[in-house]
């Protein structure tokens, strides 16, 4: 794809911050800038994959569909944390550790932080309605604030509200246009979730979930191994290998080049 090298540096500072950058930070930012240039425009047209295609199976990425990593083996019980290790793409993990940091930072619940760490990862997967799939996908697993704030936070993402400070994200102009209008079922689904009991258990998701970039960040899954000890119920068989009704998701994310 072809690289506007004015707006990536745009987003690099002057030269003397650039050149005092390491270079892998100027790589993440590389990566994320080009990450979101196939979000905002024409080089969709290029892509041998539909948009709503999971990450892992090269879905818009800068090195998808051609250079597919190899992956590598998962342990025979996979955590969370090894999916976080050996399947979820480095751009959303370090997307969804920004959010949980940020809600951390900020004295959110624990429930909350693991949500916003939670919030994404299904990206891997799936992306298209990927807040009812990614709450699918974590309901065996966590409590139900955890999963309905999951399931909502795609809707509520279109919609601001001032009273916590959340407005309509500048990059979603960018992906879908400056007239967009969210379809009925994001509607009525925004709509549902406004007017529930847990509304802020999905609302406090959109409140972290940053698409700041700052390549001096550091960011790192080691703090919220406890909560997510806590919070999140580790199936003794591994993740994929429980028997549980979205068993087969996780195994999917372990064995993505199986061909049926
Ligand atoms: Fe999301
Ligand atoms: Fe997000």
């Amino acid at each position: 794809m072809q690289i506007d090298r004015r707006a990536l540096f745009a987003t690099l500072g002057t030269a003397a911050d650039r050149n005092a950058m390491p270079s892998e930070a100027l790589a993440d930012a590389l990566e994320h800038h080009m990450i979101e240039s196939l979000d905002a425009e024409g080089t969709k047209d290029e892509l041998k994959v539909r948009l709503g295609t999971g990450v892992l199976f090269g879905g818009p990425l800068p090195d998808a569909p051609t250079e597919l990593k190899k992956l590598e083996p998962m342990p025979e019980k996979p955590t969370l944390v090894d999916f976080f290790k050996y399947r979820f793409a480095p751009p959303t993990v370090r997307h969804v550790l920004q959010s949980a940091t940020d809600a951390m930072k900020k004295g959110e619940r624990e429930e909350l932080i693991l949500a916003c760490l939670l919030h994404d990862v299904v990206l891997n997967l799936i992306k298209v309605d990927h807040g009812w799939w990614g709450a699918q996908m974590m309901e065996p697993y966590v409590s139900e604030k955890i999963s309905w704030g999951i399931r909502y936070h795609q809707a509520l993402r279109f919609y601001p509200d001032p009273s916590v400070g959340y407005e309509y994200p500048e990059l979603y102009n960018k992906i879908f246009g400056k007239d967009y209008v969210p379809p009925p079922y994001i509607k009525q689904a925004y709509e549902y979730a406004r007017n529930h009991k847990s509304y802020m258990d999905a609302r406090m998701i959109t409140v972290h979930d940053i698409y700041a970039f700052d390549p001096t960040m550091k960011v790192s899954i080691d703090p919220f191994i406890d909560i997510i000890g806590r919070h999140f119920k580790q199936p003794k068989e591994g993740l994929g290998y429980d028997n549980s009704p979205v068993a087969h998701m996780w195994r999917t994310l372990i064995f993505p080049d199986t061909p049926l």
